[in-house]
């Protein structure tokens, strides 16, 4: 049996919750605008074309910011392309995803599914094969409230309203060999310092993101971010982290063990940020947007999916990475929530990416159904009770072996505490494989008086830990009661199974 001591101390505080930390991201890219969240002709589609099934999956799932329209795509995309009256709208070769864009949903589309949707506008520049200029107007077009030619055309196609968008992206991925207008740390970083001049003086309130390293494999990860910030410092307000995470050669062991490496990686950049702080006698602080965060099984697309594609010649909304995700894939993206709430001081936004089909929490089948993939649950659980104060914990677990990391604890945590409504949201993971997990939760200046709620998700009756939700059986793997919770002599006590994320809410009083 695998055993944590898990001390809550109300006084030992990392930060408020930040909300945008419980971000998602739209691309155009695959079938994640079409036929995901637009599908005009579809039965449960309004009279704009957005499927309710699907915007009552995302209203369920509670993402608080959407970052919209790439990703890779939005390095060779013209933003004109898709505002004004959709038949005069050009139909684009989309190079990043050998995809026809027929910019039928564009900005507008996407302001009104973003208000429908309750969740906040992150919009992305192309600093791939444009620049200051057009970046300048975008803001202009979309926060300029009249009286210029930008801010006049967007009234006259129908939004007499700014859109007031105030986070934007400077680019994305431009680190990359792979991205269309590839650059190098010098070339972005001044770029992106110029940029961010000239969309602040259109509108001095807006958030600007300068990107980051694309993964933490990259050959400059650390020397970009330094070279880029040590150029824009003083113009962004977050730098960029992208990461996905994949279990290999069958090593679920280290697979489950991943949120270890989003630590270490969140704490390098936080260490780069600091670095140029102090050298550049800089006085404000740049936190971090981990803008695209996932499990996603690259391997199969760049071995295959990649080449077939391209074979299958340019189409629209062609399939793409539309993964399965199973049980332990809900556990280790648990895990990877515990780790960006464990940061939240420095990391202020966070995008699971992506929102429907393509590496997605929902799924949805053109004409068909939506539902819920597994990995949908930690995110909605977590994004509804993380509320209040992030909690530091003082985590003393078993230890399980990793071929990756070594020896790592069996048992992770996060927490959060409420004051308002008196309640301890606490979230934790059991990466045993074989081993069911006893976790005691000793409260320190606090007495947990009730269980409001505890469920657990782990591998399902007759199942094991590949089964997933698919379109002819959507609800195989999600959250149900966990039996093993309760109060004892002060502390929480609850036996987690092998491999299987929980949350437990209580109701807590000062002590
Ligand atoms: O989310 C899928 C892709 O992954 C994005 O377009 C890109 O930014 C990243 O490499």
């Amino acid at each position: 049996m695998t055993r944590a001591r898990i001390t809550i101390d109300r006084d030992f505080t990392i930060a408020d919750v930040p909300r945008r930390l419980f971000g998602s991201f739209v691309e155009h890219m695959g079938r994640c605008v079409y036929t995901g969240i637009f599908e005009p002709g579809h039965p449960q589609a309004d009279e704009r074309g957005f499927r309710r099934d699907v915007l009552q999956l995302v209203k369920e799932l509670g993402p608080t910011v959407v970052r919209y329209p790439g990703g890779n795509f939005v390095s060779g995309y013209l933003w004109e392309d898709g505002v004004g009256p959709v038949d005069q709208r050009p139909r684009r070769l989309d190079g990043a995803w050998h995809t026809i864009e027929t910019n039928a949903f564009g900005l507008h589309e996407f302001v009104e599914w973003a208000g429908e949707a309750g969740v906040e506008v992150m919009e992305a520049v192309n600093l791939g094969t444009r620049g200051v200029e057009e970046a300048r107007a975008l803001v202009e077009y979309a926060n300029h409230p009249g009286g210029t030619y930008w801010s006049d055309l967007r009234r006259r196609n129908g939004a007499a309203d700014p859109f007031d968008i105030r986070l934007w992206c400077l680019g994305n991925e431009l680190d990359g060999p792979w991205q269309i207008g590839h650059k190098t740390a010098h070339e972005y970083g001044r770029l992106a310092q110029e940029t961010a001049k000239a969309m602040r003086l259109v509108d001095p309130t807006i958030e600007l993101v300068a990107v980051g390293s694309s993964n933490r494999q990259m050959p400059t990860f650390g020397t970009w971010e330094h070279t880029v910030l040590t150029h824009a410092y003083e113009e962004v307000d977050y730098i960029s982290m992208h990461a996905y995470y994949q279990e290999r050669d069958g090593d679920a062991a280290s697979f489950l063990a991943e949120g270890v490496d989003m630590d270490a990686f969140i704490d390098g950049v936080i260490a780069t940020i600091d670095a140029v702080k102090a050298a550049g006698k800089h006085r404000k602080q740049v936190d971090i947007s981990f803008d695209e965060w996932n499990v996603w099984d690259q391997d199969r697309y760049n071995d295959h999916e990649a080449r077939e594609i391209e074979a299958a010649g340019w189409r629209e909304h062609p399939r793409l990475i539309e993964d399965t995700y199973d049980v332990a894939d809900a556990v280790v993206v648990g895990t990877l929530l515990h780790s960006l709430l464990r940061h939240g001081d420095r990391v202020r936004i966070a995008n699971q990416a992506q929102l429907v089909n393509v590496i997605a929490p929902i799924r949805s089948e053109e004409g068909g159904p939506a539902w819920r993939q597994s990995i949908f649950w930690p995110f909605a659980r977590m994004a509804r009770l993380a509320q209040g104060r992030i909690l530091r914990l003082a985590v003393d677990s078993s230890q399980t072996s990793t071929r990756k990391f070594g020896d790592v604890d069996a048992i992770d945590a996060a927490a959060t505490w409420d004051e308002a409504s008196g309640t301890i949201a606490l979230f934790v993971a059991n990466r045993s494989l074989e081993e069911a997990g006893d976790v005691t939760v000793d409260l320190r200046g606090l007495a947990a008086t009730a269980i409001r709620s505890a469920e657990v998700l782990t591998v399902p009756e007759g199942g094991d830990r590949r089964s997933a939700n698919v379109a002819d059986d959507q609800d195989r793997v999600g959250l149900v009661p966990l039996r093993d919770a309760g109060i004892a002599d002060g502390a929480v006590r609850a036996t987690l199974p092998p491999m299987s994320w929980a949350v437990i809410v209580l109701d807590a009083a000062t002590a």
